[in-house]
């Protein structure tokens, strides 16, 4: 994959001296973690909470662009934080999560700027070289950012306090806290493994053999990333697939790693520590978690006819198109090609009459953001589909499963909850009859709004979401987006 990878510019001996010189200006005093008494966690987003009743308006029509993958994005920024001279990307996801992923980077070194054309420039510090930050890395509502920094942090030799908003103050961090305290750092996580916390990366790192216990990219990465400043080669054994861009990116920055598979059909990657990062060009294609909530509202509104261009269709995340053609659904990928490495395509949706399916649990990693949107498509289909191995829904952003139960029994639909996952009854193609003035909790939920807003446009009376912010976190032009294609 690295030669897909186009080459940034050669390593220059000014950009390894300014590295050095910085390192030795590395602050002594780290100030105290501000360990809050519960109460003041709020939402990143700022102001008030803003509701929002979405009523079906018309269909989807038109030519929209959705903004850049969140999970590259926030890589994109990291490993360029981390290579030898200036990456250039184009196509960056400007939402709040990728944002905190940049400030936290600033804070410890990295210089990153958008340029006037929209790229991003980051001038990396090298492998082994983040400063301490002068105050809390403030997260936000970004589990992604957190798990994957906490990585990077662990094998540098500097401490730093992690802190989070409401939504990410309630998950838990100790899926990273154990491999990472097995290569050496130090944590001290709220009760319960949770933020706020301090972190003391290994001064000496170890590097560990590690089999996920749970399917998550993010620990596979927050580990491959404390490999990159530890000595020796630190491996993750995943017996179930999840995204791959953190493989796919650390090679195409030029690091060793290796994939194989075990005897048990287990993925066994391999990373060997120190290496120097190049820089890259990057261009971030669509990302398909987002250009999900428009597929499926132009699945469900009538009329709609929709190209949603340069979508990402890496294997290892867009199981919900497939999911949703097996349901009967008209997406037609159109103008295949490759972008920054990735497969992508322009999506072609039609309004489609759906049918219920019990969705094989196997490809859960690789549509593991869509149920929410997923059980919306599943609430007007004919007939009843059956979700499963959903267990991981319930420590997102919201326990997607509990959430989305009653925010869809409100709207109308029929649904069950299961501890690991939803039935739904569907309404065989009529409308829902939505939630009218009632708003729907969406706890600090950006997919929960999102996929509630897309049931209001199926609805007779619309749905109304408690608040639109944190819509911002991953999609900002969501609803401008929306206006656009006529449906809002
Ligand atoms: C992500 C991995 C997934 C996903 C999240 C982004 C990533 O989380 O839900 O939105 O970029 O690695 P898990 O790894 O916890 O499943």
């Amino acid at each position: 994959m690295a030669d897909r990878w186009q080459a940034g510019q050669a390593h220059d001996e000014s950009a390894r001296l300014a590295i050095a010189t910085r390192r030795c200006q590395k602050p002594r005093d780290f100030p105290v973690c501000p360990f809050p008494k519960g109460a003041h966690l709020v939402s990143a987003s700022h102001g008030p909470a803003q509701p929002r009743r979405f009523v079906a308006k018309g269909p989807l029509t038109g030519r929209i662009r959705v903004p850049g993958d969140k999970s590259i994005s926030h890589r994109s920024i990291m490993l360029g934080a981390l290579a030898v001279g200036e990456t250039r990307v184009t196509g960056l996801l400007e939402g709040e999560d990728v944002l905190a992923t940049a400030a936290a980077m600033r804070a410890m070194g990295a210089t990153i700027e958008r340029q006037v054309d929209g790229d991003w420039l980051v001038a990396g510090v090298g492998v082994g070289g983040l400063m301490q930050p002068a105050g809390a890395l403030d997260m936000g509502n970004s589990g992604t950012s957190t798990r994957l920094l906490l990585g990077l942090v662990a094998s540098h030799s500097i401490t730093a306090c992690f802190t989070g908003d409401a939504s990410l103050s309630k998950r838990p961090m100790g899926r990273v806290i154990a491999p990472l305290s097995a290569m050496g750092a130090a944590f001290t996580p709220y009760p319960g493994g949770r933020l706020p916390l301090i972190v003391t990366g290994a001064h000496v790192p170890v590097p560990i053999t590690y089999r996920l216990p749970v399917p998550s990219a993010q620990v596979k990465s927050a580990v491959l990333l404390a490999g990159l400043n530890t000595p020796g080669v630190t491996t993750v054994i995943e017996p179930v697939p999840t995204r791959d861009h953190s493989e796919r990116m650390l090679r195409g920055f030029g690091a060793d790693l290796t994939v194989t598979t075990d005897a048990d059909g287990a993925r066994v990657i391999s990373l060997v520590g120190q290496p120097e990062l190049r820089p890259q060009m990057i261009t971030v294609p669509g990302d398909p978690s987002s250009a999900a909530f428009f597929v499926v509202a132009a699945l469900l509104v009538p009329g709609s006819d929709l190209i949603i261009e340069n979508v990402g269709l890496n294997t290892t995340r867009a199981a919900l198109f497939d999911v949703l053609r097996l349901m009967g659904g008209h997406i037609e990928p159109l103008n295949p090609r490759e972008v920054g490495g990735e497969q992508v395509a322009d999506l072609h949706v039609r309004a489609s009459t759906l049918h219920g399916i019990t969705v094989d649990p196997a490809v859960v990693p690789a549509m593991v953001d869509e149920f929410p949107v997923l059980f919306v498509a599943a609430a007007l289909a004919n007939g009843r589909t059956v979700t499963s191995g959903l267990e991981e829904l319930r420590v997102k952003e919201s326990d997607r499963i509990a959430t989305m139960h009653t925010a869809l029994t409100l709207a109308g639909a029929k649904v069950e909850e299961t501890p690991d996952g939803m039935i739904i009854e569907g309404s065989g193609g009529r409308a829902l009859p939505g939630s009218g003035e009632t708003a729907i909790a969406t706890h600090l939920d950006h997919r929960i709004a999102m996929a509630m807003a897309v049931a209001g446009l199926a609805s007779d009376r619309g749905v109304t979401v408690d608040d639109t912010r944190p819509i911002a976190t991953s999609f900002p032009m969501f609803e401008h987006l929306l206006e656009t294609t006529g449906a809002a």
